[in-house]
């Protein structure tokens, strides 16, 4: 089986591909990549030369060159994780978000179809996210039946893609399943999410902004766990279903920003408390969603997915990679990322 994982230099993207290309020998894995601020091959060094793997740098958004590709590797099955991933980011530039989550999965559902003669053996599995239900209370939990409300360019373009996935469903018998996951932590993700970039600003003994009073939950997974939900899901899930991951796991912002200073300060040999000290309440994110939380018993009832991870024990090895890779942070902060934010936190 030829299965094409799109984004697999990126953080989600980079655990699938090694997954795949590991525990399935017999599957070609291509890995289709723009290489954007957020890919990085640096994450998949380990497994670059395996005999099943093949790195294809391409643009989704660019409907040509995918076409071309689908042409010339007939891939079987495609899992879908390129994308804008970034809800700030979303906010100063609403538009690229279109142009890669929604126009890209349009190109790439295009490209498949034009090659698919007989529908039946192909799928077409589209990674998405639980913010497309926008914002719950302090009660209740997201469910597949949910309402889709989005509230950032990001989730609005991420929600618009699920849409139009579901429609080539309909309209063209396009076979498809779509995941809708809760907030992922583990190694390689990009300095710009909670937990890494407070671990790179601890590190570096810069402030921590955490946004308006720290009250909003997040439902955290670890990342291996999302993983095995998408190997599971692609190899048992139905087609034209859609299934929600998540972690079981809810924090407030600061429970989970005061756990990490706890761990950092013990790594780092710091007095207790001193990372801490480092807490500075800055204004709100526009439109930020209060709280995400996940039922998911669909998963776990149909196709027998739990996650595995415990927090704590998940977010200290999380660290460790981090402390352990200084490298890689280093490659990956220097550039246009320390003029980022530096750009944005002058104007805090
Ligand atoms: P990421 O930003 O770390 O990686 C995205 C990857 O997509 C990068 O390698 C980047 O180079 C590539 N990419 C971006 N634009 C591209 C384009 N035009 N053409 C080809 N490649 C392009 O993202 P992530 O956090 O690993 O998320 C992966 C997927 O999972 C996304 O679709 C995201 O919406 C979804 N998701 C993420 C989370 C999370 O907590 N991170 C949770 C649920 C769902
Ligand atoms: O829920 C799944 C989503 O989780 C994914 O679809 C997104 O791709 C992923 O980025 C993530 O979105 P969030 O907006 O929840 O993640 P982020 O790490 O940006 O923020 C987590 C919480 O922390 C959120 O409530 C905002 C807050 N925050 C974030 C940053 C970067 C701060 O308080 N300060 C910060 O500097």
């Amino acid at each position: 089986m030829k299965v094409l994982i799109t984004g697999g230099a990126g953080f989600i993207g980079s655990h699938v591909v090694r997954h795949f290309v590991k525990t399935y020998p017999k599957y070609h894995i291509y890995n289709l990549d723009a290489l954007t601020y957020a890919g990085n091959l640096e994450n998949l060094k380990d497994i670059e030369s395996s005999i099943n793997y093949t790195f294809l740098k391409a643009d989704i958004r660019e409907a040509h060159q995918i076409q071309a590709l689908f042409q010339e590797y007939k891939f079987d099955r495609v899992i879908h994780l390129a994308a804008e991933s970034h809800v700030d980011r979303s906010i100063r530039n609403p538009l690229a978000f279109v142009n890669t989550n929604v126009t890209g999965t349009i190109n790439l559902m295009q490209a498949a179809l034009n090659i698919w003669n007989d529908l039946n053996n192909h799928l077409f599995y589209h990674v998405s996210t639980d913010e497309v239900y926008g914002s719950l209370g302090r009660q209740g939990y997201f469910t597949e039946e949910s309402l889709y409300k989005p509230n950032s360019p990001y989730s609005a373009s991420k929600a618009s893609a699920d849409h139009f996935v579901r429609a080539y469903g309909e309209t063209y018998g396009l076979p498809f399943v779509i995941s809708n996951c809760s907030n992922n932590y583990g190694p390689n993700q990009f300095p710009e999410k909670l937990i890494p970039l407070f671990i790179n600003n601890i590190m570096e003994n810069k402030l921590l902004p955490v946004y308006g009073d720290g009250a909003n939950v997040r439902d955290w997974l670890y990342v291996l766990d999302h993983v095995s939900a998408i190997d599971r899901i692609f190899h048992k899930g139905k087609n034209q279903e859609t299934y929600l991951v998540g972690g079981n796991n809810e924090l407030t912002n600061l429970q989970l920003v005061k756990l990490l200073c706890d761990v950092m300060d013990k790594k780092l040999n710091r007095p207790e408390g001193s990372s801490e000290k480092l807490i500075k309440f800055v204004k709100d994110r526009p439109g930020h969603d209060q709280r995400y939380a996940i039922d998911a018993k669909k998963l776990k009832s149909e196709l027998g997915w739990t996650p595995k991870a415990s927090f704590n024990k998940d977010l200290e090895k999380t660290v460790d990679w981090y402390l352990a890779n200084k490298s890689w942070l280093a490659n990956v902060t220097s550039g246009a990322y320390r003029e980022y934010y530096t750009e944005l936190y002058e104007n805090r």
